[in-house]
């Protein structure tokens, strides 16, 4: 059991082929959430777990979980792996899917290995992480997690339109359990990190310690449309031209932030949108991180007053609505030291970080101790098509991840291998000490 790895082969094979579903004739990777392409990759991964003998749940925000319930004790509160598989537009293969695929594959290995954990372990795929089609982003995590109520999640209205709850009912995933129905015990995310750091430094694992705070706002700029060839500069109220200088601003701002602001304008709109139109309305979303709260809220601030600074420069109204807004969450100590002192065992070498990204971790990190695995992003490129890991460490993560599910869901965990532990909640008797899940003995 210590010897103990993932089939690689069978975890790639199964992340390729998830890959492949939602590709446009274009050759392109699109699965919004709750969309006909994001059924395909659910419809996918519900048969791969109901393959392994797992029981799938499904909750009313549309969250798809897989529970492996053969454990010691079945009515403990389950160990949660997973992640999602909806995707942004034109993607890559493994933002979030590598992690669900990977929980996948370390319940296959542990039960072909007859390793009996003293906790059920549930796989989660949560909806709509990436928050494209429908905001705020990670917001399957976050009903769970008590965070939004689901009547209000199911009833947005998305970028193109659509409600949420019509959508995720037309594609068969508005499921009856109330979310929040198993509150884990803890909750282990693996994910590719999205960023430079590992590959910059080499490194094959990181142990995430904390996540940036994350604040979405749509900014909306009425000017007056007029003449583009008969309108002196002078007597424009030009909504394309007060857009773009809070575009620059907010660039400028965080390319000088010495906390390490970041700072995004990922869609924008001019309304005509003609050539020869001076803009009357410009509609853009800002994206705004940082890892430190009080830094995070002074860019905002410091939007805001630029906001009222040029519509008077400009003669424009500026209005701005708030999309989401989350905090920097710290994750799990103890969790964090358990996957590096994982990737120590396996001679991986590791380090704790930062993420940049958002992830259903930090949603869950409010019900459960949580923590993430990373590994390397080549090029620290995501979002994207080009987006790439290295086979050998997309195994070595999940192996980690294997790694430290059978410590935290020995019967040594559950408090049965402890010193006379005298009512274990989890495990029922010093007897299962001796099976192949107890790595060592009871002490008493
Ligand atoms: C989720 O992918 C995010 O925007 O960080
Ligand atoms: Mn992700
Ligand atoms: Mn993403």
């Amino acid at each position: 059991m210590s010897n103990l790895s993932i089939d690689g082969e069978r975890l790639l094979a199964r992340l390729r082929a998830l890959g492949e579903l939602g590709r446009g004739a274009d050759g392109k990777l699109t699965r919004l959430a709750a969309s006909a392409a994001d059924k395909l990759g659910r419809d996918q991964f519900v048969q791969w777990a109901k393959a392994l003998g797992l029981d799938v749940r499904v909750d009313r925000i549309g969250n798809i979980f897989a529970l492996w319930t053969e454990a010691t004790d079945p009515k403990a509160a389950p160990l949660m792996l997973g992640s999602h598989i909806d995707t942004v537009i034109d993607a890559g293969i493994y933002d979030g899917c590598y992690g669900v695929l990977a929980g996948l594959e370390v319940v296959e290995t542990l039960r072909e290995a007859g390793f009996t954990p003293c906790r059920p372990i549930v796989i989660a795929a949560f909806t709509n992480e990436e928050g494209v089609r429908y905001a705020p982003d990670m917001m399957g995590s976050l009903v769970y997690s008590g965070g939004l109520a689901a009547d209000a999640a199911l009833a947005v209205k998305g970028a193109d339109g659509s409600v949420l709850g019509e959508e995720l009912a037309r594609i068969g995933y508005a499921g009856a359990e109330e979310p929040g129905f198993l509150k884990p015990d803890a909750y282990i995310e693996l994910h590719i990190e999205q960023g430079p750091v590992l590959e910059r430094e080499g490194l094959a694992i990181g142990a995430v310690e904390n996540l940036q705070g994350i604040s979405w706002q749509r900014i909306t700029i009425e000017g007056v449309a007029n003449h583009a060839g008969t309108t002196p500069m002078a007597l424009r109220h030009d909504a394309g031209h007060a857009a773009a200088r809070i575009i620059a601003f907010l660039h400028e701002r965080a390319s000088a932030s010495p906390s390490g602001t970041v700072a995004t304008v990922g869609t924008i709109a001019f309304e005509p949108n003609a050539i020869n139109v001076i803009p009357a309305r410009a509609t853009f979303t800002v994206d705004l991180r940082d890892p430190n709260e009080e830094c995070l809220a002074a860019e905002e601030q410091a939007l805001a007053e630029y906001l009222k600074q040029i519509a008077q420069e400009q003669g424009v109204a500026i209005s701005a609505e708030r999309l989401a807004r989350f905090a920097p969450v710290t994750f799990d100590a103890k969790l964090v030291a358990e996957i590096e002192s994982a990737a120590d065992a396996r001679g991986l070498s590791a380090r704790a970080m930062t993420s940049g990204a958002g992830h259903d971790a930090q949603m869950i990190a409010r019900i459960a101790p949580a923590a993430m695995i990373f590994v390397p992003s080549i090029g620290g490129i995501s979002h994207n098509p080009k987006e790439f890991t290295p086979e050998t460490d997309l195994v070595a993560g999940a192996n980690v991840l294997l790694d430290v599910v059978k410590r935290l869901a020995s019967p040594r965990a559950c408090g049965h291998c402890r010193p006379a532990p005298p009512s274990s909640p989890c495990c029922a008797s010093a007897a299962s000490c001796a099976s192949a899940a107890c790595e060592t003995p009871p002490a008493a």
